[in-house]
């Protein structure tokens, strides 16, 4: 049997052990956390990217192609400066730009620039779409015109653009 004062000193060592327990946690708590830091800042969405000097883009209003480059961050590493997908940039005012996703709508070919169809064609299967995107042919299979994308002047000599794909062989819109 146990007396009152053995019965206290037994609960005091039990809290002593479990603050111990709590204090020698936190640092492995701690650690976890930058560990696992890197899952926390991947899974950017669609953010707006540098593309090009606002120079390379004469005021012609033809398309130009440029490649986006960005930074990718997966679960633990950066990578810097990697090609992730090309649009076709032109000027519709002197204020005015014009991004539209390279990727034929229909099943994802690249579609070329056509002069001489003043617009663009898909070689895969001749969708063919206006230089505002639009398809211009009823006969062209792609169930939607090419993608525009959010673009900004920034500094009034960058070009910006907010890049990100989008479901191919549908009517919709849908970001992938
Ligand atoms: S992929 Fe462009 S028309 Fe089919």
């Amino acid at each position: 049997m146990t007396t009152p004062t053995e019965r206290r000193d037994f609960l005091r060592g039990l809290l002593a052990a479990g603050a111990g327990g709590l204090a020698a946690l936190a640092p492995a708590g701690a650690g976890l956390h930058v560990f696992l830091d890197p899952l926390r800042r991947s899974g950017a969405g669609a953010d707006f990217v540098r593309v090009t000097g606002l120079a390379a883009l004469p005021a012609d209003g033809i398309p130009r192609r440029f490649t986006v480059r960005t930074d990718q961050v997966n679960a633990w590493n950066r990578r810097a400066d990697v090609p992730v997908g090309a649009v076709y940039l032109r000027r519709t005012d002197e204020t005015e730009i014009q991004a539209l996703h390279v990727v034929c709508p229909h099943a994802g070919c690249l579609v070329d620039y056509a002069p001489a169809k003043d617009g663009f064609l898909c070689p895969c299967h001749n969708s063919t779409f206006a230089l505002d995107g639009t398809i211009n042919d009823p006969k062209s299979p792609s169930p939607r015109g090419l993608d525009r994308l959010d673009v900004e002047i920034r500094n009034d000599t960058e070009v910006w653009v907010r890049f990100q794909n989008f479901r191919v062989g549908a009517k919709e819109k849908v970001p992938a």
